[in-house]
């Protein structure tokens, strides 16, 4: 990836400069750095083979058997499971130990900025976690790995041990209602913070999305930092063109002295 725009960098930085709430929406490309693969970038999952994600929704999971078999294949032999957080989830924990950070609101399942020391109340996975399953009959919930086991064991499609009802990841696929308690705090986000920062996201996918054109509205300052064009480019306050895990760090480093401009040369 190219170097980052020193100019757009200290752009960016100013728009934070004296930010005390910070919202930050990040993608799945904050997570490539961890070995993770994205969806839309050149060689996202959907890019690579674009009916996958047709198939990813709760109906043809729901009445699809060779959809569930699938998709526990695929979570079996995720990177997920071995990918470490990067510099870009540990400069966002940070950010949060500056006590700057509003909310982290994530579309990624990964579970990596809670393993880079995000609480609870600072994280909103807004798109659910792999490391939890959820029965779609009776509603239990459990932890992946004793489910995983199982189909490393040989159940391609291991039922509710409940209610013998179908499993699945507690992720949100396409089809499925957000959790409602999880959007409210993603907008909340978006309304009281000073800045929303936007990372490693193509911005396609709503209702999430929607939080770059609500704070826009509200006049909040808006800065993307993305690999790649998204459709609101030309409508925030600085794109910053750059890897993640390189631009986060430079970006919510606290300032030396407390107000003067990091200099870039
Ligand atoms: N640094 C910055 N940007 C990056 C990096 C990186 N290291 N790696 C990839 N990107 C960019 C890509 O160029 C792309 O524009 O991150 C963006 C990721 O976009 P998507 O792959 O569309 O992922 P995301 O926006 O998170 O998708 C939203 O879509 O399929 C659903 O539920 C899924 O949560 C996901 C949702």
């Amino acid at each position: 990836m190219d170097p980052v725009d020193p100019a757009a960098l200290a752009a960016a930085r100013a728009v934070l400069d004296g930010a005390r709430r910070v919202a930050v929406l990040t993608g799945a490309g904050i997570s490539t750095d961890s070995g993770i693969p994205d969806f839309r970038g050149p060689n996202g999952i959907w890019t690579r083979d674009p009916a996958a994600e047709k198939r990813s929704t709760i109906d043809h999971y729901l009445s699809d058997t060779t959809v569930r078999e699938a998709a526990w294949r695929i979570r079996l032999e995720s990177e997920m499971w071995a990918a470490e957080p990067n510099a870009g989830h540990h400069a966002v924990a940070d950010l949060a130990r500056q006590g700057r950070l509003h909310t982290l609101v994530t579309q990624n399942i990964d579970g990596l900025h809670s393993a880079a020391g995000l609480s609870a109340d600072h994280v909103v996975e807004v798109h659910g976690t792999v490391h939890a399953v959820e029965c779609l009959g009776c509603g239990d919930r459990g932890p992946m790995g004793p489910v995983l086991e199982r189909v490393r064991q040989g159940e391609p499609d291991p039922p509710c041990a409940a209610c013998g009802g179908i499993l699945k990841s507690a992720t949100i696929m396409f089809g499925q209602a957000l959790v409602p308690a999880d959007l409210a705090r993603a907008e909340r986000a978006a309304i009281e913070a000073d800045v929303l920062v936007a990372v490693g996201t193509s911005l396609n996918v709503y209702p999430v999305a929607g939080m770059v054109p609500l704070a826009l509205e509200l006049g909040r300052p808006v800065v993307i930092v993305n690999a790649e064009p998204t459709p609101f480019d030309d409508a925030v306050t600085v794109v910053v063109r750059g890897s993640a895990s390189d631009v986060l760090p430079l970006l919510f480093a606290p300032r030396s002295d407390g107000g003067s401009e990091m200099s870039t040369n």
